[in-house]
């Protein structure tokens, strides 16, 4: 009885840290501590603090082998490990730097980028569900068990705005849209940090990668960003600046250069726009190896030059290129670096070391492992895991095939990604165990036992090569999962054919011509794929991306109606690879693109239409969603707009809607967008219901980076647009009364 009390209470407890997290953390003011402690400090203890190594056992860069890392750190000279994923071996670093003279504990870093052991969609699958709460939430759980862990520290979000498919990275992040990437970056953020970081269940956030690295040329990856300051700033910085108000703890800078200076040489980012204009309190982390590779990219004459650069520019702390550890005393004693600069860098630190509570108990977190082998526990976060799955998936096409009906009883379960339990993890996949991936196949046989599911290989995972296919008559409907493998998408998987594999599209096209059967068609990736060739061919379509440890159930609860179908693109999906980078915001052009006509901005190969356009995702039911409507035509500024739409669900399910609004700056100083994304609304209706969702835009929202280098708001037309994608939208207007402003955004 009295374990079972305990248990519920450690329930209800644990049910409140989950929850009850939100806003900007709570901080107390540790300056006096940390100005004591910083006097103490030697040089070569301050320089110790801004050095961080990679655990040699999980080396997630190139292979850089520092031998005398356990030596260093009894002396205080590394500030911080990462890629350590045990507890033990996080207890055994501690108990290294509790040895050394001043006992400053190391912060341990991870990359727990969509889960720690329980593992949920990638980034950018999460960011198809539209659904922020959930979004916040499964980062909430991410947090909890990484502090499990003895992890204090999360390499994530990325916050990379990513408009080309070729990019593999763009897994990572919440799409291209700026938008709505600010708001999931809030989200994130929330999520992991809490609203105070000593509490045992948080980690500290990393918004990464400062910045534009989606804006790599070609989408090759590590390449420059050669873009405008305009959109630099209007694109690209928005969502480092939401994070920034979201109170991320850290932030991490880019392998790119942008308009000539590497990111992380980059002082007007680091210092003048994050730290002095928008006032972020946290520290900068290079990325791996980025300070020794400022020399590579011609700036800097060596190691050393690079080593001054990044640290005047405002780079607190150097992930494990050695180059601090090698050259930042000597820069100092030469007087090359202002003594300054260090103390400055070891200050936000070690601030955020007192923060976490790491002095007061620097192995605080470790008696919370426990937790991970607590079923209860571990199903609860499965259950958001499988939740999020479903609700990340976009159904793409549907010719009244789904969801599967009673009388299907016969099914052809076809290629083996309905079988990868690995691929369903993704890129990064912190801790979790592919043992314990739900694979399609699985989840499929639990919701239909009374099916009859005949597993079929269809082509060869490895090369692709087609396996022969028996007689299809027997079977009622053809489920096969095509895509590209797991490995495929994430860093350094930039690619220049994103079409899926030509066999696996042939196969799809046999299996409907020999079989006449409805064939649906699960696309399995991590980023927008094109399929055009067997897109005829399938009666319906779901993009499932890779959704974690609960992959098979999720995709069962969308097949079966269980779920009825809610995620939208978060990302344009093209035809044609030589559309990329294509975007749905895309500024105007004097010759707008129409079909069949010769002056117009467009190919003359191929329609500027995508293949999907962003925001798009069926449902089972079908809404219909009204003109937006306003109270007023005219607007002061400064005055709240607000503006009212009405949903209906015209079908026999009921389901969830994301209205979407979207604007258009109609005349302004410089050319703006044709529309852009300014608010999102979900709504759950049940057949025949009508809702009606409220938006409230304020004069910040119309605002745009302008020549004199600020944003401000342009008195004037505006279009409002509301719809549930992009490419289906109705439209009022209003006009904005008064003289321009300017924010302070
Ligand atoms: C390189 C990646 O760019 C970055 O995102 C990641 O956090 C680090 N490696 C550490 O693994």
């Amino acid at each position: 009885m009295r374990k079972y009390i305990v248990y519920i209470l450690l329930l209800i407890n644990y049910s409140i840290l989950l929850n009850d997290l939100s806003a900007q953390p709570i901080k107390k003011d540790y300056s006096r501590k940390v100005d004591s402690l910083l006097q103490q400090m030697t040089l070569e203890e301050k320089v110790g603090q801004m050095i961080q190594y990679s655990n040699d056992k999980l080396q997630t860069g190139p292979t850089i082998k520092n031998q005398n890392h356990v030596e260093e750190i009894k002396k205080g000279m590394v500030g911080s490990m990462f890629n350590i994923i045990t507890v033990e071996r996080a207890r055994q670093y501690q108990d290294l730097a509790m040895q050394s003279r001043l006992k400053i504990p190391l912060i341990f870093g991870l990359d727990v980028v969509h889960g720690m052991r329980t593992i949920f969609p990638i980034p950018l699958g999460e960011a198809a569900s539209f659904d922020l709460k959930m979004i916040k939430k499964t980062a909430r759980i991410a947090a909890s068990e990484t502090s499990a862990y003895g992890i204090h520290w999360t390499f994530a979000p990325m916050v990379d705005i990513a408009r080309d498919a070729r990019w593999g990275r763009g897994m990572e992040g919440a799409g291209e849209d700026t938008w709505y990437g600010s708001q999931v970056a809030k989200a994130r953020i929330e999520g992991f940090q809490g609203t105070d970081y000593s509490r045992q269940n948080t980690v500290l956030a990393c918004a990464k990668h400062l910045a534009a690295y989606g804006a790599a040329l070609a989408g090759k990856d590590y390449a420059e960003a050669d873009i405008s300051d305009a959109t630099l700033h209007q694109v690209y910085l928005p969502p480092f600046h939401s994070a920034v108000k979201a109170g991320v703890a850290t932030l991490m800078t880019g392998f790119n250069e942008i308009n000539g200076i590497p990111a992380t040489a980059h002082k007007y980012l680091q210092s003048e726009l994050l730290k002095e204009k928008w006032g972020f309190k946290g520290f900068t982390v290079s990325d791996w190896g980025s300070i020794g590779e400022i020399a590579r990219h011609g700036m800097g004459k060596d190691n050393k030059d690079a080593t001054r650069i990044a640290v005047i520019a405002g780079c607190d702390m150097d992930m494990h290129s050695m180059s601090y550890k090698r050259n930042l005393v000597d820069l100092v004693n030469e007087g090359q670096v202002d003594v300054n600069l260090i103390d400055n860098a070891v200050r936000r630190i070690l601030t955020l070391k007192y923060e976490l509570g790491l002095f007061d108990d620097p192995y605080c977190y470790n008696n919370r492992y426990q937790e991970l082998s607590d079923k209860k526990i571990i199903n609860e976060h499965r259950k958001s895991a499988r939740l999020m799955g479903s609700k990340s998936i976009v159904l793409l096409k549907n010719n009244q095939v789904l969801p599967i009906q009673p009388h299907i009883s016969n099914i052809a379960l076809i290629g083996p990604l309905n079988k990868a339990s690995k691929d369903m993890l993704g890129n990064w996949k912190a801790v979790g165990d592919e043992k314990e991936v739900v694979t399609v196949d699985e989840g499929l046989r639990n919701a239909i036992p009374h099916a009859q599911i005949s597993y079929i290989e269809g082509y060869d995972l490895e090369n692709n090569e087609l396996k022969p296919l028996p007689a299809l008559d027997r079977f009622d409907m053809i489920i096969v999962a095509v895509g590209e493998r797991a490995m495929e998408s994430g860093e350094a998987r930039s690619k220049v054919d994103i079409n899926i594999h030509r066999n696996q599209q042939l196969l799809v096209k046999q299996l409907k011509e020999k079989s006449n059967k409805p064939v649906v068609a699960l696309i399995m990736g991590g980023r927008p794929l094109i399929f055009s060739d067997m897109e005829p061919y399938a009666d319906a379509i779901l993009m499932t991306w890779w959704l974690g440890s609960e992959a098979g159930n999720s995709v069962a609860d969308i097949l079966t109606g269980k779920y009825n179908p809610s995620g939208k693109l978060p990302v344009t999906f093209p035809k044609q690879v030589g559309q990329c980078p294509i975007y749905y915001n895309q500024k105007r052009t004097g010759r707008p693109w129409v079909p069949n006509n010769l002056y117009v901005s467009g190919y003359c190969d191929e329609t500027a239409l995508p293949a999907y356009p962003f925001g798009f995702g069926l449902s089972y039911t079908q809404f219909e969603i009204d003109t937006p409507v306003l109270e007023k035509e005219k607007y002061f500024f400064n005055e709240p707009i607000k503006v009212k739409v009405k949903v209906r669900n015209n079908g026999k399910y009921k389901g969830i809607e994301t209205v979407q609004l979207y604007l258009q700056d109609v005349v302004s100083s410089i050319t703006r967008p044709l529309i852009e994304l300014c608010g999102i609304r979900q709504v759950e209706l049940a057949p025949k219901e009508e809702k009606i969702v409220e938006f409230i835009l304020f004069t910040e929202d119309l605002s745009f980076y302008s020549h004199e280098k600020v944003f401000i708001t342009e008195p004037g037309e505006f279009k409002l647009f509301a719809g549930n994608s992009s490419d289906n939208l109705r439209a009022t207007s209003f006009e904005l009364l008064e003289t321009r402003i300017s924010s302070n955004k």
